[in-house]
This record gives C-alpha cells, sequence and structure tokens, in this order.
C-alpha cells in the first residue's frame, strides 16, 4: 500500500484526498479512471507539482498497458500545461511501456522517490532555517502537495523538528486560497507555530523585518534558474529583494526542465474566470463580481532566477550566480 498524506493506492485503486474540500471535510475520492483523475487534477482535487505528477504514474501504472495506453498517457499529461513534474512522470511511465517493463513497478518508483527527493530537499533547506527565523511561504507546499513531506514547507518542517523555534506567515494565496486552506491545516497537524496573512499583507512584515527569509516551492524551472510559482510569487519575490530578505524556492529535479532556456518559454495555465468573480460551495455559488465582469486569471507567474538567494534542490543548495552560469545543465543532464 502506498500511502501519502494526499495519496494512496493499493495496486488496484488509486484515492486522493480531494483537497478542495479541505479543511472543512476529509473526504477520499477513488480516482482509478483516468477521466476521474483528470477531473481531479484539472479542479485541482489533487495539486501541488510532485503530487499531480505521483498521481498520473500511479493511475498509468495500476492499467495493464493495451491499445489505449498512449492515449490516456497523452490525455493525463495534458490535464494541466503548467507543472512539468506531471509530463516528466507521464514520460516515464510511457517509455517504462516502450521498453515492455512493469508499468506498476515503475509508478511505485516514481512514488518512493518522491518521499526520497523531499527528504533530501528538506534536509538542505532546513540547513538554512536559523534560529527564531520569521519564514513566509506561499500556496501550499507540503505533504498535500508531494508524496513526501513536502518542497518549501517539508525544509520548515524539517527545521522545526530540528528543534529550531521559527514562526511561519501563510499567504492566503489568491485566488483559491492553497494557503489558507491546506498549508494552515498541514501547519496546525504539525504543530508549528503560524499565522495566516492576505498576500497583500506581506510586504509590510518584509519591510517590519518580521521576515527572515521566503521559503516557496515551483511547477516548472527553466535552465537559467528562472521558475513559475503560484501567482503571487513574482510580487512577493520583488518585495522581498526591495527589501533585502533572502528568497529559496526548494523543488525537486522533476521540476527542472532544461528544454526550457529561460522562463519566456514556461507555459502558464489561465483558469476560469468564475474563480476570480465569486465561490462555490455546497450551497451553490456566491459570487461577488458582476457576472459577466472581464476577468484574467493566470494561475502562476514567472519570476528571474537571479532574484533568488538559492536554489534548494534535492542534489544540493544552488546560488544565484551558479544558475545564471548554467549550473542546472551540469548537474541534471542525463
Ligand atoms: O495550482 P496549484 O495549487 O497546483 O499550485 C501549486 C504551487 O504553485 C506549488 O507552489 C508548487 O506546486 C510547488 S510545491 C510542491
Amino acid at each position: 500500500m502506498l500511502n501519502s498524506l494526499s495519496i494512496r493506492c493499493d495496486g488496484r485503486q488509486l484515492w486522493l484526498l480531494d483537497q478542495t474540500l479541505l479543511p472543512q471535510e476529509e473526504s477520499w475520492l477513488e480516482a482509478t479512471d483516468p477521466a476521474v483523475l483528470i477531473e481531479a487534477i484539472r479542479a485541482l482535487r489533487v495539486r501541488g507539482a510532485p503530487a499531480i505528477g505521483v498521481a498520473a504514474a500511479l493511475c498509468l501504472g495500476l492499467r495493464q498497458g493495451g491499445p489505449d495506453f498512449l492515449r490516456v498517457a497523452a490525455a493525463l499529461r495534458a490535464a494541466r500545461p503548467t507543472a512539468v513534474n506531471l509530463m516528466w512522470a507521464v514520460d516515464r511511465m510511457v517509455s517504462a511501456w516502450e521498453a515492455g517493463n512493469s508499468l506498476w513497478e515503475e509508478a511505485e518508483a516514481i512514488f518512493t522517490e518522491d518521499v526520497a527527493l523531499c527528504e533530501a530537499m528538506a534536509g538542505y533547506g532546513a540547513s538554512l532555517i536559523e534560529e527564531g527565523d520569521g519564514i513566509l511561504t506561499h500556496c501550499n507546499t507540503g505533504g498535500l502537495a508531494t508524496a513526501g513531506v513536502g518542497t518549501a514547507l517539508g525544509a520548515i518542517r524539517r527545521a522545526w523538528e530540528g528543534g529550531r523555534r521559527l514562526h511561519v506567515w501563510v499567504d492566503e494565496t489568491r485566488p483559491l486560497l492553497q494557503g489558507a486552506r491546506l498549508t494552515t491545516w498541514e501547519l496546525q497537524r504539525l504543530g508549528i507555530p503560524h499565522t495566516l496573512i492576505t498576500d497583500s499583507m506581506a510586504a509590510l512584515l518584509l519591510r517590519d523585518g518580521r521576515v527572515q527569509r521566503v521559503m516557496v516551492g515551483a511547477d516548472r524551472i527553466a535552465a537559467n534558474g528562472d521558475f513559475a510559482n503560484k501567482v503571487g510569487t513574482y510580487g512577493l519575490t520583488v518585495a522581498a529583494v526591495f527589501h533585502g530578505v533572502p528568497v529559496h524556492v526548494v523543488a525537486p529535479r522533476s521540476t527542472v526542465d532544461l528544454y526550457c532556456p529561460d522562463g519566456s518559454s514556461i507555459p502558464v495555465e489561465e483558469r476560469a474566470p468564475a474563480e476570480l468573480r465569486g465561490v462555490v460551495t455546497a450551497n451553490g455559488t456566491l459570487r461577488w463580481a458582476p457576472a459577466e465582469v472581464p476577468v484574467w486569471n493566470p494561475a502562476f507567474d514567472v519570476t528571474p532566477g537571479s532574484y533568488l538567494h538559492s536554489l534548494v534542490l534535492d542534489v544540493g543548495i544552488l546560488d544565484r550566480r551558479s544558475l545564471a552560469e548554467g549550473v542546472l545543465s551540469r548537474v541534471l543532464a542525463p
């Protein structure tokens, strides 16, 4: 049985913790059927770059191959466009299928590797955190977003468990509130001190010296270190750089896309206008903007790697100068 905070798979069925219902309800959804998983990925029932790749791999790993394998793989691969972990995982499954290898064993390996990658990143990331740090984070980068302890939140967790006193400032993360709904849920369960803020309050905290570092994840990292992450990361980084606060991205190698030379070639998902006009609740849609108001709703933004203090990968900590010199291509070339 493969078991993580948000994914379960027993070799016959795949189950996902429906993240759209958190924190009100902890409800598991069966997503063995690729059509169900594709809907779940699009609706963010399963979300976070590594988690959607792992879920897609497991879904393919439960299949016997067959004539429609490539069609199903292509449909899963296209479910969301920005997080390259999804393409990375599906491409690994297709390579296993082409080589005649066990699909289940490959999917299982993708799951267990993600757990190990999280541990490695968390160890390196935790080493950056100092006693008494205020750490600002955006979106959700914990166990819900990966098969393991997470990326940025995994580093924070390991530092806390290692005895460092710290405080996490949680951006609510407009518009879908992954910070408010999911990161606070994880931090509460872990007993890590935290405070929820709106995204628009972050600059004040940075100005007032209450944040010693910003730690976020990424959905795709270009060869030069430019990275896509949840929309709001760019503004947060600009404010942090302005106030001299270091920004760290914590991500596994499966998030690096060496085919993107820089951030301009990263595809950015645009989502439905309804997500900004209101919210869908169990009792219907609560709308706070006129029904037809024009909306622009990019789900991610791209931040220059040159704004980073460091990129924490599973292989170690890379600084901005080495990123600009192309260290990623050297470290991760196949
Ligand atoms: O739209 P989401 O919730 O899938 O966006 C997730 C993020 O932006 C995370 O920061 C990112 O996946 C890296 S954390 C594992």
